[in-house]
């Protein structure tokens, strides 16, 4: 044996393998990847959004939510994998470091009052965040609207004119990454405080019906009445596959879409 310079040692044979440069086989060690895609839930901590960041954490997303009282009453084991941001999307300027590294954005974000509130929260709120979403480069956004109501969008009047200037300022900013989803009724368990309300026992047997109803939503004005409601947990899984999934088709996906969706496999 004679020493190299590096002090390395060499055989003197040349047909000898070094043993010094024999590849130890590697340890396999089974540690997951880092979630690459980072999920913004506005409104995670509401009756959808809840279901929404489940879902995504299930799928292994990185997920954050964003509303005005944070966390706020989830007592749920999953809350605990969940960054909570407090934020007010009608105050721009105080909320965006949420949006840091994020992926894609599922909007969870609406509500009731009166008209001008409806039109702020449902609208303005959600406009808000598409636009700093967009500035700040995530490349998906999933808007949680509603179907049309019929004649009852003239009570509701704010509802829906807000729902569809957000939908427009979506489809105008994410015209490749942007999907809406129009849900009429959702059902499922609703948190309240402490509380679970089981809504399914209404929105199940109304979906087993009004699904082989399609035609009675074409009646003028009542029509959008019998639209089908649908599970929380379909809303969920087709929101989170719209969000990070790139193949998946931009524009506006009806209910009967929603049911379609849900029942493909999702990888
Ligand atoms: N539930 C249904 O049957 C149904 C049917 C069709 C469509 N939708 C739509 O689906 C979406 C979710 O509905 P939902 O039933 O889950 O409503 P929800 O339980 O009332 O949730 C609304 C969420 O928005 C947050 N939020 C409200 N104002 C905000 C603001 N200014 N800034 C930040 N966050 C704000 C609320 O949290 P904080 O109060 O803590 O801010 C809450 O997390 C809505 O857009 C709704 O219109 C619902």
């Amino acid at each position: 044996m004679a020493a190299s310079n590096s002090g390395r040692y060499l055989s003197t044979d040349s047909n000898k393998v070094d043993e010094t440069f024999k590849v130890q086989e590697a340890e396999t060690v089974n540690i997951p990847p880092p979630p690459t895609e980072k999920l913004l839930v506005l409104g995670g901590n509401g009756f959808v959004g809840s279901h929404v960041c489940r879902e995504a954490l299930d799928r292994g997303l990185s997920v954050a939510s964003l509303s005005r009282s944070g966390r706020s009453s989830i007592h749920d084991s999953w809350a605990n994998n969940v960054i909570w941001h407090q934020g007010n999307l009608l105050s721009p300027g105080s909320w965006e470091d949420a949006l840091t590294g994020v992926t894609a954005v599922i909007s969870c974000v609406g509500g009731f009052g009166s008209t001008s509130y409806m039109y702020k929260i449902n609208g303005t709120a959600n406009i808000n965040a598409i636009r700093a979403a967009s500035d700040k480069g995530v490349k998906r956004f999933v808007y949680i609207s509603a179907a049309d109501f019929g004649v009852a969008n003239y009570v509701l009047q704010g509802y829906y004119d807000g729902k569809r200037a957000a939908e427009a300022e979506l489809l105008i900013k994410y015209p490749y990454g942007g999907v809406i989803l129009r849900p009429g009724f959702i059902y499922g368990t609703r948190s309240v405080g402490s509380m679970k309300l089981p809504l399914g026992a209404i929105g199940s047997p109304l979906e087993m019906v009004l699904q082989h109803a399609r035609s009675l939503t074409q009646l003028p004005l009542v029509g959008p009445l019998f639209t089908p409601p649908v599970n929380v947990t379909a809303v969920a899984k087709v929101a989170v596959r719209a969000a990070s999934d790139p193949v998946f088709p931009p524009g506006i996906i009806d209910v009967y879409g929603i049911q379609r969706y849900n029942q493909q496999k999702f990888k």
